[in-house]
């Protein structure tokens, strides 16, 4: 039994966890918002040693000093473009572990024979299976986005057969265990959520693998969710509760942003339908320009929006570009930043490499507030982007971001593009705008060619 001050001291973490996602959900709060959720966690991971007869302490303690030493180093080294696939891997790693507790929870009922409730035993079988999925299903997704394996959809003859069978058994398995407890049967079960975990994301193609994280990661709340009623624990109960349903909202948003559904990420390949890849830079004719005409068109205009993207972060270019529209700002100009809500790799990325740089809040502009000012606007600047702003997205059905809402770039006056090829962005389609008569490329990485069109407008 766990003693009532600590059961309150559960309660306080878990109120701890709901107002960090409070704090999460905006700019200026996220960084309270991260520090309070880490301080009901060292609360949860502390609170056993005071009240519970452990056993194994040593071990248990390396355990906690090997997964704090690898997730400090992990997020202290981690680069801003890989955050999607240390988020891969954490959450991995959470849902492997709900599986490999409540496996333990198994064995222990199948040792001592105790009458446990039947609904315990459901969610000590979901925890088994839905964790491993989790696990397995994340490992490939980091793969993937570390590119140790091909980001392209993999997909094999008769993979929905093995997948749909797969499911069948996992059903089957689950019945038994809860009809007579048996950790063979446990096992079995696990492995097959390991298998399904890798059928699950192989077929996702790279563009869409940051979503199916977030769907992960739903999955991985939901495990623990139901470990903390195995366990009789509430804060895990709260917690994986949290998770779940924030995951699970991310992941419709996401999908919405991008104009899918989330069937269709998931399973678009084996249709032999949209699923993203890698595609072929264009040879057709541009026009392009020089850092000093570009500083000229922007050293003139008095209403300016710059598109940042996924170059942006590849680049590190967001202190130079914070110069560059203070720079402007200063000589009389309007510039905002059009923040479309899938720019970069994973959401809030656009916002997050901003603040960085200390970039006002408020000159962050969500993409439905600022659409209509583009038409507005004698230069908009487009620094390593390219889905966000590509009007195929409402022009080309065939596209495979048809439907994606995007900035209106192609409203305004004037467009200037800053990147290094004629490759193509992420969903590996050729961008018309890039061909239209008002647009201008500078050719070049994002940060050295902001710097030097800054110091242009210096001179200037
Ligand atoms: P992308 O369409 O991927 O375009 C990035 C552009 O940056 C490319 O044109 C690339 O051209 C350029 N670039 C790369 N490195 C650069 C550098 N060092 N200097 C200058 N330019 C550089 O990016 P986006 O417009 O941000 O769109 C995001 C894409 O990711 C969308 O398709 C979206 O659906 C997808 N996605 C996003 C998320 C989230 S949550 N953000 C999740 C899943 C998928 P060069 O190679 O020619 O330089």
């Amino acid at each position: 039994m766990i003693p009532v001050w600590a059961q309150l001291l559960y309660l306080l973490g878990a109120v701890c966890f709901i107002l960090a996602l409070k704090g999460l959900s905006g700019p200026k709060t996220a960084r309270n918002g991260n520090l309070i959720g880490a301080f009901a966690a060292v609360l949860a991971c502390a609170l056993p040693f005071f009240y519970a007869d452990l056993d194994h302490i040593p071990l248990i303690l390396a355990a906690i000093a090997v997964g704090t030493i690898g997730g400090v180093y992990g997020a202290r080294t981690v680069q801003m473009t890989q955050m999607p696939q240390m988020v891969a891997l954490f959450n991995g790693v959470g849902g492997g572990a709900a599986a490999l507790v409540a496996l333990l929870e198994l064995h222990e009922i199948v040792e001592v024979g105790s009458h446990v409730e039947k609904f315990t035993l459901v969610a000590t079988a979901f925890t088994i299976f839905v964790g491993s999925v989790s696990f397995a299903g994340s490992i490939v997704t980091f793969a993937k986005l570390q590119e140790l394996m091909t980001s392209r959809p993999v997909i094999f003859p008769g993979l929905p057969i093995v997948f749909g069978g797969g499911l069948v058994a996992a059903v089957v398995l689950s019945v038994l265990e809860v009809r007579e407890p048996d950790l063979t049967l446990g096992i079995v079960l696990a492995l097959i959520g390991l298998l399904m975990g890798v059928l699950l994301v192989l077929p996702v193609g790279g563009a869409d693998v940051p979503i199916v994280i977030s769907l992960l990661n739903a999955f991985t709340g939901l495990t623990v969710a139901a470990g903390g009623y195995v366990l009789s624990n509430a804060l895990l109960l709260v917690a994986g509760t949290l998770v779940g349903a924030s995951g699970t909202f991310l992941t419709l948003l996401m999908a919405k942003a991008m104009g899918r559904s989330v069937a269709n990420i998931l399973f678009g390949a084996l249709k032999g339908g949209s699923t993203l890849g890698a595609g072929e830079a264009s040879d057709r004719p541009v026009k392009s320009a020089g850092p000093e005409d570009v500083a000229i068109m922007l050293a003139y205009a008095e209403r300016v929006i710059i598109v940042p993207g996924y170059g942006l972060a590849v680049a590190q270019a967001q202190h130079t570009l914070r110069e560059l529209v203070d720079l402007l700002t200063s000589r009389g100009a309007e510039v905002d930043y059009a923040i479309h809500p899938v720019a970069g790799r994973m959401p809030g990325h656009m916002n997050v490499l901003l603040a960085e740089a200390q970039v006002p809040y408020e000159q962050l502009i969500e993409m439905d507030d600022i659409n209509d000012e583009f038409k507005d606007a004698d230069v908009v600047l487009v620094v390593g982007a390219n889905d966000v702003v590509n009007p195929a997205a409402r022009n080309t059905p065939s596209a495979p971001i048809y439907g994606m809402p995007i900035l209106n770039a192609d409203h305004a006056k004037q467009v200037v593009f800053l990147k290094r090829s004629m490759r193509p962005g992420f969903a590996g389609i050729e961008n018309e705008l890039l061909f239209e008569p008002g647009t201008t490329l500078l050719f070049g990485d994002a940060k050295d060619s902001l710097g030097k069109v800054l110091s242009a407008v210096k001179g200037l």
